[in-house]
């Protein structure tokens, strides 16, 4: 029988793209999801991808009732991975207590409800904004964790302080912690991708809505950093890889009984690009351009980070693939799909 997996947030970016990966390596997905930040339509793009429509509950994981009724209407999930959050860095300095209840409450609930339902493990969604500002790069799970500069930031931290104490006092389960380096790009298909809120805060929805003639321009934050170019260096990571590096940790946390029981890997491709670098690669891949500006810098950025992934590449057996050429395509052809103006 297959093995049942809920993903919360999995009609979301990253987590549709990671529904897809597991539905193909013949996992059972159960998402649930609020729509906070998506649309139940993403579900068709699964399964015209996949050829099998997940099993889907609307409902917030903030609410423990809710919680509960999932797992008693869909009994059997062995393992967890957590998407669902808010992720808006600014909006979360505005509102921190939504950010601290929505992406903590959700947590702690789902850790509660995990020995209760005989759930085995959890995947957690964080993000390399736990180191800051580097020292040295590229940067490695070892590397000490900096004072989080924003609501967001922290909830990531807290979040996995608070896995691993659990873990630590006993709990009868097991997890992994990524630390996402920047999530781009959309499905080859075209079916699934990015769907951005509002005006986009992050670069690859702002780039391809300006190439695509919604937005008069990119503003590109600063090329006065101490960089090559001068602008912000990211390991930009192709959201298929990514996606694919949930399997692999969902395989090894639920099938290898001699593993640590909180684990951390980095998920990037070792490879820094600038910003400017990232505009090229646009501009050469697809034959647009990118009308953009150089502006101020950004408050609060990092200069530059990338990650040391070896430790994901031996220990968990994963490597991001896609040539950044090919992610700026998928970008590409899912804003043409999206909509030009
Ligand atoms: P997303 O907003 O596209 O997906 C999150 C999904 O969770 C949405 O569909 C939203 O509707 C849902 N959701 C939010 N709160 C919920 C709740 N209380 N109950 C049920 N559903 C809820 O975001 P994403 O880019 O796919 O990010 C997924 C995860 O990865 C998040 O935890 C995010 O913090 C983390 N992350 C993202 C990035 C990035 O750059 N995209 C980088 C590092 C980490
Ligand atoms: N940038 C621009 N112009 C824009 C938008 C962004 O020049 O219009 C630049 C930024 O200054 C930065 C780079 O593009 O140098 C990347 O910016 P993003 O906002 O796309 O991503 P960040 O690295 O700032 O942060 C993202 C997520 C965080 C997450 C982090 C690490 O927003 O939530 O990646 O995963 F924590």
């Amino acid at each position: 029988m297959a093995t049942k997996i809920l993903v919360t947030g999995g009609t979301g970016y990253i987590g549709s793209h990671t529904t897809v990966e597991l539905q193909n390596a013949g996992y059972e997905v159960v998402i649930i999801d609020n729509l906070s930040n998506s649309n139940i339509e993403v579900l068709d793009g699964i399964e015209a991808i996949t050829g099998k429509r997940p099993e889907f509950m609307e409902g917030d994981i903030t609410d423990m009732n809710t919680v509960r009724e999932l797992f008693t209407r869909f009994p059997g999930i062995k393992g967890i991975i957590n998407f669902a959050a808010s992720k808006a860095v600014g909006e979360s300095v505005q509102k921190p207590l939504l950010y601290y209840r929505n992406n903590l409450v959700g947590l702690l609930n789902l850790l509660e409800a995990m020995p209760e339902f005989g759930v085995e493990g959890i995947v957690f969604s964080s993000s390399c904004t736990v180191y800051g500002e580097p020292d040295v790069n590229p940067i490695d799970e070892t590397a000490p964790i900096k004072p989080a500069t924003s609501p967001y930031g922290n909830t990531k931290q807290i979040s996995e302080e608070i896995i691993t104490d659990f873990i630590h006092s006993g709990a009868p389960i097991k997890s992994i912690l990524l630390r996402y380096f920047n999530p781009v790009g959309a499905h080859p298909s075209s079916l699934i991708g990015e769907l951005p809120n509002g005006v986009p805060n992050n670069l690859i929805p702002y780039l391809t809505q300006a190439a695509a003639g919604i937005r008069k321009e990119l503003t590109v934050f600063g090329d006065d950093y101490n960089t090559p170019d001068g602008s912000c260096i990211r390991d930009f990571i192709d959201v298929v890889d990514l996606a694919k590096a949930h399997v692999t940790a969902m395989r090894r946390m639920l099938d290898k009984k001699d593993t640590d029981p909180v684990e951390i890997f980095n998920l990037g491709t070792g490879r820094g690009l600038s910003v400017l670098e990232l505009i090229e690669s646009f501009e050469r891949s697809t034959g647009v351009k990118v009308p953009y500006k150089i502006g101020a810098r950004r408050e609060g950025d990092i200069e530059k980070i990338w990650a040391e992934p070896t430790k994901a590449n031996t220990v968990l057996g994963w490597k991001a693939e896609v040539p950044i050429d090919d992610t700026m395509r998928n970008a590409w052809a899912w804003q043409c799909r999206l909509g030009k103006k």
